[in-house]
Order: C-alpha cells, then sequence, then structure tokens
C-alpha cells in the first residue's frame, strides 16, 4: 500500500515537472515570436557617442501595407529640446517621394516670402527656390501621408495647410527664418503656425542642409559633422536623405512662439534637392 502511494506521489511529482517544463517552452516560443514580429523589443543601448544631443530610440511600427511603396526601416532621432525637433528616418517610401516630386514637377513657380507688414507674398532674395502647392487631400496618397503625419506630430489633418513642394538647384537656399507669422493677416486662418513636418524628397550630394542657428546644445557632436557644409556648421544642422522627416516645432508648449525654432536651408553645393514642408496650425485651417 505504502509502496502504491509512494510511487503515486512520484507520479505527482513528474507531472508538476513536465506541467512547469512545458509552460516555460511554451512562454520561451511566444516571447520568442513577439519579438520575432517587432511587436516589443529588448531596450537597445544608445549612450555612445553623443549626449543629451542626439538621443535616438527605436519606434516600433508595423508595415500596415497604406501607403504607396515599402518603408524602409523606421527610427526616430530626437534632434533637440530647444527647439524641440525630431528626425523621422524612412517616414516616407520612395515610391511616395518620386510621386510628389512628378505631381509638383509641371507647376513649379519662384517661391516667395510672406511680407510681415502687409500679410502679402513677396519675391524675395533670402529665399531663391522654386516651388508648388498641392491640395490638402488631393488624392489617396496624399491622403495616406497626410494621415502618417498626423498621427507622428498628434496635430489632426484639418489643421495642415496643404502640402508645399520644393527645389532647390546648385546655389539656391532659404535664409535662417522662422515659421511663425509676425503678422495679424496670416494668423487670420487657423491662428498660428504650430509645428512643421519637413519631408525630404531627395538626397543631396553636398550642401541643402537644413540649420538651425539658435539651436542649444553641442552643434558639433552630430555624428556626420565632417561631412557637413561651411554654412551646415553654422547651427544644429540635418542632413537631407530621401524619405526623411524632420518634425520641429515652432512654439512651446505654452503656446508661446519658440524663437529658437529659426531655421534655414543651405544652399546646394552639388546634386538637387526636394523636399516639401508640411505647415500645421493650432487650429483648423481651412482650404
Ligand atoms: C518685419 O521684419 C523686419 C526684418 O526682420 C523687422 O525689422 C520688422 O520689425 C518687422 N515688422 C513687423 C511688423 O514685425
Ligand atoms: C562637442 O562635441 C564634440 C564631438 O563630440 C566634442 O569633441 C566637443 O568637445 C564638444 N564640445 C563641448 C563644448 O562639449
Amino acid at each position: 500500500m505504502a509502496k502504491v502511494r509512494h510511487s503515486r506521489l512520484q507520479a505527482k511529482k513528474w507531472s508538476t515537472v513536465t506541467l512547469v517544463l512545458s509552460v516555460s517552452i511554451m512562454l520561451t516560443v511566444v516571447l520568442l515570436m513577439h519579438l520575432g514580429l517587432g511587436i516589443f523589443s529588448l531596450p537597445i543601448n544608445n549612450d555612445d557617442s553623443s549626449p543629451n544631443v542626439l538621443t535616438s530610440y527605436r519606434r516600433m511600427t508595423f508595415e500596415r501595407g497604406n501607403g504607396l511603396g515599402k518603408r524602409g526601416e523606421q527610427w526616430t532621432e530626437v534632434l533637440s529640446w530647444e527647439p524641440r525637433a525630431s528626425l523621422y528616418h524612412n517616414f516616407l517610401s520612395k515610391e511616395e517621394c518620386e510621386y510628389l516630386i512628378k505631381l509638383a514637377k509641371p507647376h513649379m513657380a519662384k517661391s516667395t516670402v510672406v511680407d510681415n507688414e502687409t500679410g502679402r507674398s513677396k519675391d524675395s532674395s533670402v529665399r531663391t527656390s522654386s516651388g508648388t502647392f498641392l491640395k490638402r487631400g488631393q488624392d489617396k496618397i496624399i491622403r495616406d501621408i497626410e494621415k502618417r503625419i498626423a498621427d507622428y506630430s498628434f496635430i489632426p489633418v484639418e489643421h495642415g495647410e496643404g502640402l508645399q513642394i520644393l527645389h532647390y538647384e546648385v546655389g539656391q537656399k532659404y535664409d535662417a527664418h522662422f515659421d511663425y507669422f509676425n503678422d495679424e493677416f496670416n494668423i487670420k486662418n487657423g491662428g498660428q503656425r504650430m509645428a512643421t513636418m519637413l519631408m525630404y524628397l531627395s538626397d543631396v550630394e553636398e550642401g541643402g542642409e537644413t540649420i538651425f542657428p539658435a539651436a542649444k546644445g553641442n552643434i558639433s557632436a552630430v555624428p556626420y559633422w565632417n561631412e557637413l557644409s561651411e554654412c551646415g556648421k553654422k547651427g544644429l544642422a540635418v542632413k537631407p536623405n530621401m524619405g526623411d522627416a524632420l518634425l520641429f516645432w515652432s512654439m512651446k508648449p505654452d503656446a508661446t512662439v519658440d524663437p529658437s525654432s529659426l531655421h534655414g536651408a543651405c544652399p546646394v553645393i552639388r546634386g538637387s534637392k526636394w523636399a516639401s514642408p508640411k505647415w500645421m496650425h493650432v487650429e483648423e485651417y481651412k482650404i
């Protein structure tokens, strides 16, 4: 009798061990599947070269199959807190960039600036690019991109102006300026401009950097410092790469304008530059 009880106990012990083992194996498999699918990731140590200025982290994104073409690996770099600026790598696919350029090409006209006394557009030597506006929600591909901008910026699609498409040839530039307005005229529709998503539609061989001359922090800590043009070294610089998008804020979280958002486009030295800014307002912008 005692012997039987003993082996029963043994059997019970064994089944517990088997259960625990199989549960752990199952959990391991589930964990590996999640890691493989990118649902979550192990923390990546990124505290190597540049303290405070360039911290990057990985943003997990699913290819939901919306948008034209396939986007490369997506990751986010926080560039600066004064001004608030982040870079979204591979925000657009190559196909989306080419599509926007193709749409804009037949309509390019000399870019203008806003006259801060009258609020009207005027020709100016501080801005020598050419450009055109697309309509907000113009077609499905543009709607996909505008939805993505809203998702990444937390600003509703309805607060955005239509995409502007800009082209800079060798020597063309946009001197340092603010995206927020200094006149009453331009804030009638949508209120002040709050943030800008500047999408790079092409690579630029040399020059053409976006610079923030008033950014706080060590501007020479960027890993591509030695590749920058002379102009690019005059501020915190972003090198244009096809598909990347730079989000920066013209207003601080307390809704006052942020003078550290001063920015410019350096002259293109080699190659040509295509870019597309989306300006977003504090209120609905009527089109
Ligand atoms: C317009 O801009 C000029 C040059 O930046 C500046 O001197 C002037 O005060 C501005 N005017 C207004 C009304 O903001
Ligand atoms: C800025 O960063 C560069 C490159 O990391 C470094 O060599 C330099 O000492 C830094 N300057 C300051 C003032 O921290």
